[in-house]
Order: C-alpha cells, then structure tokens, then sequence
C-alpha cells in the first residue's frame, strides 16, 4: 500500500468517527485568558489544578459518548493527567472519543487595519503537530475571526487570514491529523441577518479557494463556522425559519459538497437559542454534508455554573453537560422540542 493511501485511510477513519450519526464535538479548548475569564465571572481561582479539575468533570461525565464523538484540548489540558494519573487525551479514547487539539496560538491585531485580527501559530506548527499525533491526538483546529462593522471586513483581513487556515490544514493533513477549519463571523453588531449572510459567504470562498490553491483535501477535513444570524444588536432578529434558510443557502453557494462535514460553533447564543436554530437547520434536510455541532459555551455553560469550582457539585454539573448533549444530539436528528428540557438527567433519549 502506497504511503499516500494509508495517509488517507486514517484521516477517512477520524472524519467518520467525528461524524459519527447524532454525535458532536465538545469544544473545550478554551485559553487561559478565556477560561480564565469565564471561571473568574463565576468567582473560580483559575488555577492549574482547577482547570484540570473541570476538564476532567467534562470528558469523565458518564453517557456523553452517547451524544459525544470527540472532543478538542488546549496543549495544557492535553498534557495532563487526571487525578487519578490517566493522560487526558486517554479518557476520551478509553470511552471511545477522539482527543483533539487546538493548535493556533490565539489572536493578534492585524496591524494596519482597526479592529481587525489575524491568528497566530504557524512558526513551529509542523513539529509541534508530529508531537501531538505521536500523543494520540487525530485532529486539530485553528480559529480565525472576523468581524462586521463600519468598513470591516476587509478583503487583506479575509485573504490573510483564509491562507493562514489553508497553510493550517495542509500541514495537520501531512502529519495524519484531520483539520477542523474555523472561520468565524462574529455575531456582534447592529447588522442585519442579510449581512451577516454576505460576509459569511464572502469568508467561505476566500477559505476555499485558499484551500484549493494549497492542496488540501476537501474530504479529509471539517468546516467549523457560526450560523448565519442578525447581529446581537440589530432591532429586526430573524426567527429560527429564516437563520435556517440563510445559512444553508449561503452554505450550498460557497461550500463544496465534497467536504463531509460542517460542524457548528455556538458563538454566545443562549444554549436553547443555539439548539433550537440548529435543529431548524438540520429539519430542513437536503444538505450534501453531514452537519453536526461543536460548541464551546453552547455546551458548557450550564455545566460549569453547576460546577462552580466545588467537588460537591460535579455529578450535578456532568448531568447538565449530558442533557446539553442530548438536546444538541435531537437536534442534528430534527426531533428537539421543548419536551426535550424536561428530561431528567438520567433518562434515555428516545424520542
Ligand atoms: P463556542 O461554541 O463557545 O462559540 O466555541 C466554539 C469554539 O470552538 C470557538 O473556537
């Protein structure tokens, strides 16, 4: 068998197992700096020891490989060990979850353009990505952000940051990694759902085509991006119909059906908001990709308020994560309702 091929095979087996019916991501590579601010909102020291405290809660809580096909690390998360002694990414495989790692190195104002950004982490990344495949990692991801506002975004920022994502993928394919591809369109602004949809559409060509022109396989990656939404403060927010109907259009005119996957970030929508809209997405049915989610917050949120930084409330904080999942999981299948929130932590979807 030629080296190429058994390349490909591998990368074919992660992206199934990731796509996996009814399953999703857990995000939980949060920065320091992130993590921090969100457990300090809550009063929890961000210690090295808490943090592992809470990753461990996450990835240990029992059933989530029932709605859960993998999860994505922070290099400190996946360096550790749990209490116990186990490596982190090895909790995930021992319960049948592909470990993850984020691999860029955050974002940086991009210098000459106002409230722009560009993210940081190329120099070093080829080694860095033999370490963590040796490690037992199978997939990374690599965030770019861009944002609407007056004059923004600018085409040099969409270029700069659509290569950067290009370079990211072909070096994680070359390494055995299967690369999650994040542009995110931040929801912040007054702009109207129809901008959103633009911008939106304008950042997955700028990806694509940087992705052609660097070679990378289109089958062996996932796209991760937000939904196509109004503006957190623009007066006129469209209902669930029409984010669903914006975002798949926009999706079918910019995304090659030979991607497998598109993957959803939850981007700071309320946690039922985010649920709700991606099952109006995944109703619709249609879509040549399988969709499924990767939220961070959308995830968590609850959970780690449940938590609170108190070993007292772990079970209580595992049961929040599972029903999350669960919702999420309904939603990917088109059968979510309000009925699914009063399931009892515990109780079996069956819907
Ligand atoms: P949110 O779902 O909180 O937007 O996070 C997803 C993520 O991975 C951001 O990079």
């Amino acid at each position: 068998m030629k080296p190429g091929h058994e390349l490909g095979t591998s990368l074919q087996a992660t992206v199934s197992a990731l796509l996996a019916p009814a399953k999703g991501i857990l995000a939980a590579d949060e920065s320091f700096s992130t993590l921090g601010k969100r457990f300090a909102a809550l009063g929890i020291p961000s210690t090295e020891d808490n943090r592992r405290a809470y990753r461990e809660l996450l990835f240990g809580t029992p059933g989530l490989e029932e709605f859960i096909s993998g999860a994505i690390l922070s290099d400190e998360t996946f360096r550790q060990d749990t209490a116990s002694g186990t490596p982190m990414p090895e909790v995930l495989t021992g319960r049948s979850m592909v470990p993850g790692i984020k691999v860029d190195a955050g974002l940086a104002a991009f210098p000459g353009f106002e409230k722009e950004m560009f993210t940081q982490g190329l120099d070093g990344l080829r080694q860095r990505l033999a370490e963590y495949r040796e490690s037992g990692a199978r997939f990374t991801k690599w965030r770019a952000v861009t944002s609407i506002g007056r004059g923004r975004p600018t085409r040099t920022c969409i270029r700069s940051n659509a290569d950067a994502l290009a370079l990211f993928a072909s070096l994680s394919q070359e390494a055995g990694l299967v690369p999650i591809v994040e542009p995110e369109v931040l929801m912040d602004g007054t702009h109207t759902i129809a901008v959103c949809e633009e911008v939106t559409r304008a950042v997955l060509q700028a990806v694509f085509d940087a992705l052609f022109g660097h070679g990378v396989r289109l089958e062996a990656l996932l796209l991760k991006t937000g939904m196509v939404l109004s503006g957190t403060d623009c007066a006129e927010q469209a209902d669930d119909a029409q984010v669903a109907e914006a975002t798949l259009r926009c999706f079918r005119r910019s995304v090659p059906a030979a991607v497998p996957g598109i993957v959803f970030l939850s981007g700071g929508q309320s946690d039922v908001a985010a649920t709700r809209r991606l099952d109006a997405i995944c109703r619709t049915g249609g879509a040549p990709w399988t969709l499924g989610f990767s939220f961070g917050r959308g995830l968590q949120n609850e959970a780690l308020k449940t938590w609170n930084g108190s070993p007292a409330n772990v079970a209580a904080a595992q049961a929040a994560l599972l029903h999350r999942a669960r919702c999420d999981s309904l939603a990917l299948l088109g059968k979510y309702s309000a009925e699914a929130e009063r399931f009892e932590p515990g109780q079996k979807a069956s819907a």
